[in-house]
């Protein structure tokens, strides 16, 4: 499972950049609202920062405009992925946009057929919501079995759509991610930073550093 930084706070996108296991990152309004840039600086900045897919979301409404959006984005660079909301006028904008050969990642996803509708559209990535499922349904583990359906149902049908495991809070989230199956799991930057964690792993240093005082 590949790792992507959910997030538009450039120094975040810095910091995690260099440790070299970030492959791409992911953004939406309300994090290009955080990071207190526009969605074109953070695009220009973020690009130069990490060598991978860079997730840009249009505003919801039209297909036609969608698509008019999604052409200035993807113009920007070559690493662009445009991000387009879960609605009928996102499919048909998805529908054209994959024909003309721009990647797409259709956000907003919290079902088998919302998935299936936008990997028959040709989206590169469907991002379904694990934290959301879970808060709606008040469960631990509706996220992870939506993202396992999806990633059972594309294999039955051969979609090459990937999935992207999105809203994740916790670490569990990050394990469930991958016990599901996702190809990529878009991580917020607290919970990047604690993944390296374990108080056993302290623990074990600690030992280790008494014992070589002797
Ligand atoms: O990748 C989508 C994500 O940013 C949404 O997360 O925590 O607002 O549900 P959240």
């Amino acid at each position: 499972m590949k790792l992507f930084a959910d997030t538009a706070i450039i120094s975040e996108i810095e910091e995690v950049s260099e440790w070299g296991i970030i492959s791409g990152v992911t953004t939406n309004p309300s994090l290009i609202a955080k990071s207190g840039i526009t969605l074109l600086k953070a695009i220009e900045k973020i690009v130069n920062l990490i060598d991978g897919p860079i997730s840009a979301e249009v505003a919801e409404g039209k297909s036609e405009d969608m698509i008019k959006e999604a052409k200035v984005y993807a113009k920007m660079h070559k690493n662009i992925v445009v991000k387009i909301p879960m609605t009928l006028e996102g499919v048909k904008a998805v529908k054209a946009l994959s024909s003309l050969g721009i990647k797409t990642n259709v956000t907003l996803v919290f079902s088998t057929s919302q998935a299936m509708m936008a990997a028959t559209a040709g989206a590169t990535y469907v991002s379904p919501f694990m934290g959301r499922v879970d808060d709606f349904t008040n469960t631990t583990d509706s996220g992870f079995k939506l993202v396992k359906d999806i990633k059972d149902i594309f294999k039955t049908y051969g979609f090459k759509t990937e999935i992207i495991a999105a809203s994740i809070r916790h670490i569990d989230h990050v394990d469930q991610a991958m016990k599901a199956g996702a190809d990529i799991a878009t991580i917020p930057y607290k919970v990047l930073k604690i993944m390296e964690k374990h108080p056993l792993t302290d623990k074990g240093l600690s030992i280790f550093r008494e014992a070589s005082k002797n």
